[in-house]
Formats: structure tokens, C-alpha cells, sequence
């Protein structure tokens, strides 16, 4: 019987079916399996179904001869040496479209939160700050009008889509960039540095990859108007953290809303998180039950397809499976 590892306890119903299929390891804990006890859980498995923080790259591959498949439950795949698997005819497959809306809220979230300087006034309040002195002014908290403001999209793909129709919702002027040029209803196309340099806020929802790491680096944050807001829920290697902690320290930025960063869990005393303009999260865009679980099926789906010598319904390598691949 094939035999395939699971890096963590999975929500959803699919992820039973398996014991069916294969001999299944679930890795238990505690807490997430580390890199070295992925190299020594993996030996001998055929499949491997994982998280984003399993990183997967050629040399794993290479000491992993027999590994056939391998399943993210995550839309990203930028923990996987993908053309390392593709060279080695390994199907990789992972979860897209469940989590779209759920991230586009959480994009939402962060950019209103930002704007309006939610968590700030929060810790104002729960600090005992908020006092019959200070009660209330015309200046008092005031932040950034989403409506009539404009907002550029980074990466006009599914869930790029769903903030514009968000933004437009909430009566913004919305225009896009995408690597390839896309025609999306309701967004006005734009070279990447003019949609910096237009924008009131910006959103990152372009997938990383070597084409997209470090895309808004320095010289792009310049471009960037005082004034503006940054969200990214994508990934952290998209932004260069060290230039845009110093933009928002010193007034070449508002604001900005970080639910990812280039190396997760982000450093207690990394400088963005000392600043008050910035709002953190901790990689929870598409957190909801209902999508976590969604993708978590869509995972297994993929595995038990690979175990039944099918082709995996969401694979990033189409290619691996030949000729007669879509
Ligand atoms: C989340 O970041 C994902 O890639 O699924």
C-alpha cells in the first residue's frame, strides 16, 4: 500500500477517506513538524500532503527518490522547489478559488482597519488614554476616506478581482496592475510604477515567485504617494520589509496592513512592528473555518487522486503528466 505523510492535523471530511487509499502518517505534533523531522517522516512515502511551512526543496526531493506526489493545502507554493518536482515528473497540487473571498476580506479588513486607524485607537482606549481632557476633538483619530480614493491592485488574479469588487462597493476608484496584462471589469490597467506613484492605497495579490520577490522594492515605495496605504496578504518577499519600515517611520508612507512577511513567525523586534502605523496579522487571510476546511478537502482530493492514478483536479505542473495534460 502507498504510504503518504501528512504534516498536520487536517479540518474537513476528505482527509478520512484517505486511510482507504494509503498507509497514512499524520504527523500530531506538538506544534508544526520541523524541517528535519519532515526529512526523516518522509522516507519511504510515495505522497505528501502539506502546509506552507513545509518547505520543499530539490535536496529534500533528492533524498526522497520515491516521492511521487506531493499535495499544499495552500494556493501559494512558494515553499516547494516547483520546477525541482517538475523536473523529477512529481505533480504538485494546491488549493485555489476556495479561499478567494475569505482573503479578500481579510484584505478589506486590514485596509479599513489602516485607514481608519482601528488598532491604534483600540490600544488608546484599553491603555486608559481615553480621558474626559481628551475626550474628543475635531483632530481627534482622523484617518484616511476610502470612498472616492484610489486603489491599485498588485496581481489582478482571483482574489486581486475580489478586493477591486470590494473597493468598488465601497466607492473607490480602482486601478490594476498584473504581470500579464489582464482586462478586468471595473479596473483601469496601468504600468506598475504609475499605479504606485496614482494610488491612495495599494494591494499586494500577486503570487511570489522569482519574478515577483522583492517587486516593490525601494525604489518603487518611493514612488509611493505620502499619504498612501499599503496592504499585502500575499507574501512577505514581495515588499522590501527594510525599506518600507523606513518609508512609514518617516513619512514616506500612512500606513500599512501586513498579514505576511519574509520570514513568518515575523521577529519580535523586527522594526516594522514597532511602528504605530503599521497593522499586523499573522497569515491568517483565508482563516475562516468554513474555507480552512474547504481547502483542507481540496488537498486530500488531490492525494487521492494522485493515489488512484489520476490526474490531481489543481496541480500547478500540468506538465508532468505529458502530452495529454490541459
Ligand atoms: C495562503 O497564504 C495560501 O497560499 O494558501
Amino acid at each position: 500500500m502507498a504510504k503518504v505523510l501528512v504534516t498536520h492535523q487536517l479540518p474537513g471530511n476528505r482527509i478520512h477517506e484517505l486511510p482507504d487509499h494509503c498507509d497514512m502518517n499524520v504527523w500530531m505534533g506538538p506544534g508544526l513538524l520541523p524541517a528535519d523531522g519532515l526529512a526523516e517522516e518522509l522516507e519511504d512515502c510515495d505522497g505528501l500532503l502539506c502546509l506552507l511551512t513545509d518547505r520543499v526543496d530539490a535536496a529534500l526531493l533528492d533524498a526522497n527518490p520515491q516521492l511521487r506526489f506531493i499535495s499544499s493545502m495552500s494556493v501559494g507554493v512558494d515553499h516547494i522547489d516547483v520546477s525541482a518536482a517538475t523536473a523529477r515528473g512529481i505533480p504538485v497540487g494546491n488549493t485555489p478559488g476556495v479561499l478567494v473571498d475569505t482573503t479578500a476580506d481579510a484584505t478589506f479588513a486590514l485596509l479599513l482597519a489602516a485607514a481608519r486607524r482601528l488598532v491604534e485607537a483600540d490600544r488608546f482606549v484599553r491603555g486608559g488614554h481615553w480621558r474626559v481632557e481628551n475626550a474628543w476633538s475635531p483632530e481627534f483619530f482622523t484617518g484616511k476616506d476610502v470612498s472616492g480614493a484610489t486603489l491599485g491592485i498588485v496581481g489582478l488574479g482571483e482574489v486581486g478581482q475580489a478586493v477591486a469588487r470590494r473597493a468598488a462597493a465601497f466607492g473607490m476608484r480602482v486601478i490594476g496592475w498584473n504581470r500579464s496584462p489582464l482586462q478586468v471589469d471595473g479596473v483601469a490597467n496601468r504600468e506598475l510604477d504609475d499605479l504606485l506613484a496614482e494610488s491612495d492605497f495599494v494591494s499586494i495579490n500577486v503570487a511570489l515567485g522569482d519574478e515577483t520577490r522583492n517587486l516593490i522594492d525601494e525604489r518603487r515605495i518611493g514612488l509611493m504617494k505620502e499619504d498612501a496605504v499599503l496592504v499585502n496578504t500575499a507574501r512577505g518577499g514581495i515588499v522590501d520589509e527594510r525599506a518600507l519600515a523606513e518609508a512609514l517611520s518617516h513619512g514616506g508612507l500612512a500606513a500599512a496592513g501586513l498579514d505576511v512577511f519574509a520570514r513568518e513567525p515575523v521577529a519580535e523586534d523586527h522594526p516594522l512592528l514597532s511602528l504605530p502605523n503599521v497593522i499586523t496579522t499573522p497569515h491568517i487571510g483565508s482563516a475562516t473555518e468554513a474555507t480552512r476546511a474547504k481547502m483542507a478537502d481540496m488537498a486530500a482530493g488531490n492525494i487521492l487522486a494522485a493515489l488512484a492514478g489520476d490526474r490531481m483536479p489543481c496541480c500547478v505542473n500540468p506538465e508532468v503528466y505529458g502530452a495529454s495534460s490541459d
